[in-house]
């Protein structure tokens, strides 16, 4: 039997849309594993649409889904119809996730995936995986579907515990009804469940697809090991990340403290152990600040297979991140100027969450303050139960009054930011309101973000995914010292 190695570098899955299929590509055709974000891909494929689809790399992704009366709709919908994009209009909104998933929803996420996942590995032969977030879960089954329609070959998943993933797997690759158990506050003891028929969606027999490898993203032994048991055989191994990592991170063990810049206090207790990791007898990779000089060295010697890299894939030309927000950060980073807080409120999720400071974003109060307080994009809300039995939804971030009036205390809207808006800003997708206003922009990183700066070569703001990956494989100089995290 042949058994594919495992890769030794991972392009971390860094989202909305700044792992883009464009990145994932370029690392992946060097060998490497390349991730694309599934997160709100519906909303970036009807964005990009809407933008004309410059490029036209979404229509002819979409002109390869297997079935067209899905394709159809979804380019009536947000292509317009002369094929130039509205400058000044607001994008038309895709459908907001919930827990009875309307038909159409469900085909623009199986196609949005299909689409990203598809473009990855167009008409190449390396690896390609797409990361999800297991918090956003109403997503998940038409997105998992959509990919593995295009033939992903990893599926990663942290924020959360992944524990049904392995089985949604299985019965997706052999066409069976795939369920999810998601979360309802306050229901109690009753579960709720999400389904999805592949034979449904296709009116009859599915095809057989390949299963894709799956690799849940933890920070602490204790979760590997329930997930190793609950799915033996089922994982290809574990991506420990650490609290340094870009985007959300787990909040630390223990009574909530924070340090002298109002940030989570993260003590040894947080930090993996490693010993255990390898105990374990997967393969595991580390991610959080691994970009240093040595670090790949220091995790293959702690016994890790390879390391996960986001930070620096963030700001590389491929990436989904603005070309003006790159510069703006590059530019910040190479004078030394640039600072991340990990905001422990600013996510409506109540987990940390990494904001570079940056001027024009929402990092800046005034920018914060200048905008209205919407929820239009969804993928945070938490689904709760009401009083009729009927299920709600509601984000601490949204208006206050009608977060409160749907049962939500006004004291957890505190510090509260609109993460969906922010970073599909930051990707050039923002949302324009009524009145003309532009969505600002929400930038995150990894701690170690000023030490891009040794990727800025000859002076330059600006550089390539192959220069990351040859600079990771061949060691940052050695002037670079210990980086401090
Ligand atoms: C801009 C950005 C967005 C990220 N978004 C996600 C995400 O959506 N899901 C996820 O699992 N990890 C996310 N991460 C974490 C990365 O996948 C990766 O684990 C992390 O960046 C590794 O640490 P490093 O940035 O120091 O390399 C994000 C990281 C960055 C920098």
């Amino acid at each position: 039997m042949n058994v594919d190695p495992l890769p030794r570098l991972i392009q971390g899955g860094m989202g909305i849309g700044v792992s883009n299929w464009r990145l994932a590509r370029a690392v992946s055709k060097l060998g490497h594993l390349g991730v694309v974000s599934g997160t709100a891909l519906d909303v970036v494929l009807a964005r990009r649409l809407q933008q004309g689809d410059p490029g036209g790399h979404m229509l002819r992704a979409l002109g390869h889904f297997p079935r067209l009366n899905v394709v159809l709709p979804i380019i009536a919908r947000f292509y317009p119809a002369n094929g130039a994009p509205s400058q000044k209009e607001s994008f038309r909104a895709a459908p907001m996730p919930r827990l009875d998933m309307l038909k159409d929803h469900e085909e623009l996420l199986i196609a949005a995936n299909f689409v990203e996942v598809y473009l990855a590995r167009e008409k190449q032969s390396g690896v390609v995986g797409i990361n999800l977030m297991e918090k956003i879960q109403f997503p998940t089954l038409a997105a998992l579907y959509g990919a593995m329609l295009a033939g992903v070959d990893y599926v990663l998943m942290g924020a959360g515990i992944p524990n049904h993933i392995p089985a949604v797997l299985d019965a997706l690759v052999s066409g069976q009804p795939a369920t999810l158990k998601v979360d309802v506050a306050g229901s109690g003891d009753a579960s709720h469940l999400m389904t999805f028929d592949p034979w449904k969606f296709w009116q009859g027999p599915p095809p057989a697809l390949k299963k894709p490898k799956f690799i849940p993203i933890v920070s602490s032994v204790t979760l590997a090991l329930s997930l190793a048991k609950k799915s033996p055989g089922n994982i290809a191994g574990f991506i420990v990340e650490d609290s340094t990592a870009g985007g959300h991170n787990a909040p630390p063990r223990g009574p909530a403290k924070l340090n002298a810049r109002g940030e989570p206090l993260y003590g040894p207790r947080d930090l993996p152990d490693l010993e255990r990791f390898r105990k374990l007898g997967y393969p595991f990779w580390l991610a959080g600040s691994y970009w240093g000089p040595g670090k790949l060295e220091e995790a293959l010697a702690a016994g890790a297979v390879g390391i996960q890299v986001g930070t620096p894939f963030a700001f590389c030309e491929e990436s989904g991140i603005a070309p003006e927000l790159k510069e703006q950060v590059l530019k910040a980073v190479s004078e030394g100027k640039i600072d991340v807080f990990t905001d422990p409120l600013a996510s409506p999720t109540g987990f940390p969450f990494k904001i570079v400071q940056l001027e024009g974003t929402v990092s800046s109060s005034e920018v914060e303050a200048g905008r209205n307080r919407v929820c239009d994009i969804g993928l945070l809300r938490q689904a709760y139960l009401k009083s009729d039995g009927t299920v709600g939804y509601r984000c601490a971030s949204e208006s206050v009054n009608d977060y409160v009036r749907k049962g939500g205390k006004a004291e957890n809207t505190r510090g509260r930011k609109c993460i969906c808006n922010g970073l599909l800003a930051t990707v050039g997708l923002g949302q324009i309101d009524s009145s003309g206003k532009f969505e600002p922009p929400l930038v995150t990183a990894g701690d170690s973000l000023m030490h891009l700066r040794y990727f800025l070569r000859r002076g330059s703001l600006s550089y390539s995914a192959a220069d990351v990956v040859e600079i990771l494989l061949a060691g940052l100089p050695d002037e670079v010292g210990v980086m401090q995290t």
